[in-house]
């Protein structure tokens, strides 16, 4: 396996290749995963994944990029599991708004979550030079509130019955964290 773009304790991270649409596709389309997903509302399938990875991969990467995607695994493992991101990226006011998915349920609550949010937390503040990072949880996502807030994320309000979700109507919690808060931790 080629040079990890970022590592953390037990994680390596590279950006999404082509040849990962199969696994994506995949795990995007279990019920489990997806179900607090906003892209996770229609089906799609492994060619028009291979397509946007492959668009993707030719989009030139230059200054001023609003999204970085990156896919991570378990060091001595090639095998991926999970992507996260830092989208919507402001050169000019300095955010951006972080989403994570570990598309294999058996590797939930492990305390990967909290290991990617400081890995992409470190790379906004100090590579991107990032001032705020913020997202976006719906409220019953308990497990992953409780990651964020152990990464350091803060309440910052919620949207009243924004998503509906297996019939009902939930509230979206919006959650951010400053870089001074991030370096005083
Ligand atoms: C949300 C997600 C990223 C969290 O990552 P994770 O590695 O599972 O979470 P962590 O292990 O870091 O933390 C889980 C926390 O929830 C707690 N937890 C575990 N199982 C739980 C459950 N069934 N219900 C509520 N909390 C639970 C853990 O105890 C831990 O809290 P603690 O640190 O206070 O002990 C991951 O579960 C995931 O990708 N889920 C599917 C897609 C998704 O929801 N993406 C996020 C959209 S905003």
């Amino acid at each position: 396996m080629s040079p990890a773009f970022l590592e953390s304790e037990r994680l390596w991270y590279r950006s999404p290749q082509p040849s990962d649409a199969a696994f994506f596709t995949a795990g995007l389309q279990d019920p489990r995963v997806r179900r607090n997903l906003l892209i996770g509302r229609y089906p799609f399938n492994e060619d028009g994944e291979r397509a946007f990875l492959e668009a993707r991969a030719e989009a030139p990467v230059v200054d001023g990029k609003s999204d970085v995607m990156l896919t991570f695994g378990l060091k001595g493992d090639d095998k991926a599991i999970g992507n996260t991101g830092l989208h919507r990226i402001s050169m000019l006011h300095r955010n951006a708004e972080w989403g994570i998915v570990i598309m294999r349920p058996e590797e939930w609550g492990k305390g990967f979550g909290r290991e990617v949010a400081g890995a992409m937390l470190r790379y906004g503040f100090e590579t991107l030079n990032l001032h705020r990072i913020y997202l976006r949880v719906n409220a019953d996502n308990e497990r992953g509130v409780r990651s964020y807030q152990a990464a350091g994320f803060k309440d910052e309000g919620v949207m009243r019955q924004h998503i509906f979700v297996d019939g009902n109507y939930v509230d979206l919690r919006m959650m951010g964290v400053l870089r001074d808060e991030w370096r005083q931790r």
